[in-house]
């Protein structure tokens, strides 16, 4: 009973716009259309086009294109129906045989292209549409195939290939020697650090006992996995936006739905994970300044300890995107998912390399999820500094930390008001989250620019001197009622507020509200975020037990692996060679997939590579 209430409040929609029946959805033309591909060119006269048309009636009045026409104008839950997306066997449709069919005869142009055009054009009358070609993704040819396998590899592929037989070498030889010297105290340790066992350890190491202050944290790693999780569904969800959908009218109804709404409001989560590091570079730091004097000096050296940890898989990754990435999937989809994406690889490799890849040529992705790189690295690099400078003064620096935490809010809702931004809320439209947000200013200049997340870490920041202030004076927030009500209310509240979202779409055509909301919808967020984990640190109950399982630790320390990497899995899992069908298990079961194989894979990439290029580093400059 409960169980069936949960899904019919999951899967109740809202607004009150006109619903059209599914009858009325399936007289228009089919959205999305794709023949088969590799049936196709393997004959020697084959050739096949991908592209997009636009629809427009040849007969008034054309009561469907009307229909069509209302329908798509609500893009705020509609794709656009007048647009539609084909990928035609043209060797086979409009082959002279196939038209003698139809008793009738094509005038074939001079192009490919011309003869696409024609060709839909031909297929769409029949429902008195005329079609123009609007953007052509490509024509292809058997020999083009031919000559695609052909091709020589290029730099970039020569150059992955050597650094991964390098990796593979240096693994086998560390291994050995390592077994070799033992304990040997002078044994090289550049050498060493390619041990695979002694990563292993490294990896699944759980250390019992220990500072009890960095015990306290450990459900923070738990909760890592679990927002981690969260975002691989979203992203399972995103994924099925991008490909051609035999019903568009799921995708249609999800972002109108409960779920849906979470899904946007979750968004809200990556800011969670920027707090979090922002949270732990203070309190570690405030912790070392017991024991040694800090100061500004150290910066320099922070950053460095932070980018050895983090260069090393991502620039593996980017890396595997821009080269073996394509070859994981063919069909008619590639180029223009994942070779789009592998292409933004390719051309933005510096920019990833100096973490710069969320402020140069922002409309253009690599692998979506690392944009979350940068943004971190900015704001590590100023809770450090600011740490750094005021660790003496804790009680200014908290209270400098809240000012700044609030004009930080304020300047977001600011420039959100004077450049229209609009929150994730109001921009996750079935077109918008089709192009991943690529032309849209909100999303390429606000949501990831690591600006819009300087609240989030001023918050980590308090949070930071809040846990170390209780903790110097030994102070249990389990002896506070109040407070242990309040943080098992967190996990409701959380939801609740991201139901304000419901409100907020509402109300979007308002240009304040949408400011005030776009200011303090994700550092509110944040706020019940610290409160619950503050709860999770000091009440022994059976949230801290849930989130203190070990398997979440051994998992936590591959999350940057499985932030990057899923991305990539779930792109080559979703990248089939037909339309195809989606609903909640399909996303569900994609879901699933990826995170199994990525979770797989990414024991490998810790051991083989992050964890030894780490040491391996550090070795080579400390
Ligand atoms: C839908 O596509 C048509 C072209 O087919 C375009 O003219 C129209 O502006 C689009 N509608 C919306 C709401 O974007
Ligand atoms: C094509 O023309 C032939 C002879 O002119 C006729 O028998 C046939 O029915 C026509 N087919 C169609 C589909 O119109």
């Amino acid at each position: 009973m409960a169980l069936t209430t949960l899904f019919l409040l999951l899967f109740v929609t809202f607004g009150s716009a006109r619903e059209y029946t599914d009858a009325e959805t399936s007289s228009f033309p089919k959205l999305f259309h794709l023949d088969d591909y590799e049936r196709c060119l393997a004959k020697e006269d084959g050739l096949y086009c991908l592209g997009t048309f636009d629809l427009t009636p040849t007969k008034l009045p054309h009561t469907t294109y009307d229909l069509m026409k209302a329908y798509s104008d609500e893009s705020y839950r509609h794709f656009n129906r007048t647009r539609i997306h084909r990928g035609y066997c043209l060797s086979d449709r409009c082959s002279s045989a196939t038209l003698s069919r139809f008793n009738t005869t094509l005038d074939p142009g001079n192009s490919p292209e011309q003869l696409f055009e024609r060709c839909t054009n031909f297929y769409m009358q029949a429902e008195d549409f005329h079609a123009t070609l609007k953007s052509l993704d490509y024509c292809r040819t058997h020999s083009n195939i031919i000559e695609a396998s052909e091709r020589p590899p290029t730099s970039a592929e020569v150059i992955f290939k050597n650094v991964v037989y390098t990796l593979i070498i240096a693994n086998i030889v560390g291994t050995i020697y390592h077994n070799f010297a033992g304990d040997n105290p002078n044994k090289n340790k550049l050498l060493s650090s390619f041990s695979i066992p002694e990563n292993w350890r490294r990896l699944t190491f759980i250390r019992e006992g220990g500072d009890p202050r960095q015990t306290a944290l450990v459900p923070m790693e738990g909760l890592r996995v679990m927002a981690l999780g969260f975002t691989t569904y979203a992203h399972a969800c995103v994924i099925h936006y991008m490909y051609h959908i035999k019903n568009p009218e799921y995708l249609e109804e999800l972002t109108q739905r409960l779920d849906g709404i979470y899904l946007s409001a979750g968004t809200s989560l990556i800011q969670v994970f920027v707090m979090m590091t922002s949270f732990l570079t203070g309190y570690n730091l405030l912790i070392y300044s017991q024991k040694q004097e800090l100061g500004l000096h150290m910066l320099p050296l922070c950053i460095i300890k932070r980018l050895v940890r983090i260069t090393p898989v991502h620039i593996f990754i980017v890396g595997f995107a821009a080269t073996w990435w394509l070859d994981t999937r063919g069909g008619p989809l590639v180029s223009t998912t994942i070779g789009l994406e592998s292409e933004a690889c390719t051309s933005k490799f510096w920019s990833h390399v100096f973490l710069v890849n969320n402020i140069v040529d922002t409309d253009k992705y690599c692998v979506v999820p690392t944009w979350f790189l940068p943004v971190n690295m900015h704001m590590y690099i100023v809770a450090c500094a600011f740490t750094l400078l005021l660790w003496r003064r804790r009680c200014f620096a908290v209270r400098l930390y809240l000012v700044l935490f609030f004009v930080t809010c304020l300047l977001n809702g600011f420039v959100a008001y004077m450049k229209d931004y609009r929150s994730m809320i109001y921009l996750a439209t079935p077109e918008h989250i089709r192009r991943i947000f690529r032309d849209n200013l909100s999303f390429t200049e606000f949501y990831i620019s690591s600006w819009g997340a300087l609240p989030a870490c001023f918050l980590g920041l308090i949070l930071a001197h809040i846990q170390f202030a209780l903790d110097e004076r030994k102070i249990k927030l389990s002896d506070y009622k109040w407070f242990v009500y309040l943080h098992y209310t967190m996990f409701p509240v959380l939801f609740t507020w991201a139901l304000t979202g419901i409100y907020a779409r509402e109300h979007s055509s308002s240009d304040l509200f949408n400011a005030v909301y776009i200011a303090f919808d994700r550092p509110l967020f944040c706020i019940l975020m610290c409160i619950g984990l503050l709860g999770a640190f000091h009440i022994d109950g059976p949230i801290r037990k849930f989130y203190s399982w070990r398997g979440w630790r051994t998992m936590a320390r591959m999350s940057l692996t499985v932030m990057l990497l899923h991305w990539c899995v779930d792109m080559t899992i979703a990248t089939r060679s037909v339309a195809y069908g989606t609903s909640a298990t399909d996303m569900l079961v994609d879901w699933c997939a990826t995170n199994l194989i990525t979770y797989v894979l990414a024991v490998p990439i810790t051991v083989l590579v992050e964890i030894p290029m780490q040491r391996f580093i550090e070795a080579l400059i400390f």
